[in-house]
């Protein structure tokens, strides 16, 4: 009885390569010459049996196939208990529609993030008599999976893309964006994907855990423009950087955590190179590069 984690995909959306890239990264990943990376997902349990799913990527399908300790045991019986949203984003939502096969499971999230999927009728594929959507009170601890225990919290964090106005506030702290406390046995593990900035609440709330899987989605905020792929900045998109004064190396500096790994990177970020400079900076710091297939113990 102890908890266990599994990185299902340790990439960003689009996933790297994504389909339409030709950026270094995802053309090196092509080549076979860097470990390719799916979609963002982790899988965790506290027995070893039964599993539940942190974000569901378009890339679901591919990650269960890949993974034998959530294969079914019997004709459409399953290790998996539960799935768990941290918000509306495509790629932590899309893989909800591969799921939609009678099987029954329990499906977490906020009321704000239940209401985005409720308006969009195609979410109703997860037929409500095998799907139990269940909301969930921000800081109020619940049943993920037998002998695990979680407690959602927010982070500064925006509205999907999809559903952005004409003007976006990037460090929302409510319901559309959150995090995952995991608490197995003695083991409390955090699960952040996206993340805008460590305001000190925050940070105190993981200071002392064993395990953070944090927001790893860019190395510095103007990366995309750098590299040519975008416009746009990591704090547009509600994403705090891996380097610089206000990243997160810096940010989690002084706090007292057993493992910390970057999960969720873009494929434009560096440290997807295993020989970058930039990655061996990371790991000086004591910073774990997810990958997908990472096993993650205490
Ligand atoms: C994000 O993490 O910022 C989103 O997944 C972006 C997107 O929806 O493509
Ligand atoms: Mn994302
Ligand atoms: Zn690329």
């Amino acid at each position: 009885m102890a908890f266990r984690a599994r990185i299902l995909g340790a990439a960003a959306g689009g996933g790297l390569p994504q389909w339409n890239c030709g950026c270094t990264n995802c053309t090196l990943a092509r080549q076979g010459k860097i470990p390719a990376q799916s979609q963002s997902s982790l899988a965790v349990t506290g027995n070893g049996i039964d599993w539940a799913v942190l974000n569901a990527s378009p890339d679901i399908r591919t990650q269960l196939i890949g993974t034998p300790a959530l294969h079914p045991t019997g004709q459409r019986e399953l290790p998996l208990a539960s799935v768990l949203v941290t918000n509306g984003d495509i790629d932590h939502v899309a893989g909800l529609l591969t799921l939609r096969e009678m099987q029954p499971f329990t499906l977490f999230a906020t009321d704000g993030i239940h209401d985005v999927l409720t308006r969009n009728p195609i979410f109703d594929a997860l037929n409500a008599d095998v799907v139990t959507r269940q909301t969930i009170a921000l800081d109020t601890p619940f049943p993920l999976a037998p002998d695990l225990t979680a407690t959602l919290f927010p982070v500064p964090g925006k509205v999907p893309l999809y559903l952005e106005g004409d003007t976006v506030q990037t460090d929302l702290m409510g319901e559309q964006t959150v995090g995952v406390e995991l608490r197995a046995g003695g083991t409390n593990a955090f699960y952040i994907p996206g993340c805008a900035l460590l305001p000190s609440q925050l940070a105190a709330r993981l200071d002392g855990a064993d395990i953070v899987f944090f927001d790893g989605t860019l190395w510095r905020d103007d990366e995309m423009q750098t590299t040519g792929v975008g416009t746009k900045t990591g704090k547009r998109m509600g994403h705090m950087s891996i380097s610089g004064t206000d990243g997160a190396v810096e940010a989690f500096k002084t706090l007292k955590i057993k493992r910390k790994i970057f999960v969720h990177m873009n494929n434009t970020n560096p440290v997807l190179r295993p020989d970058s400079a930039e990655r061996q900076l990371a790991e000086a710091s004591g910073w774990t590069i997810g990958q997908d297939g990472m096993e993650v113990r205490p």
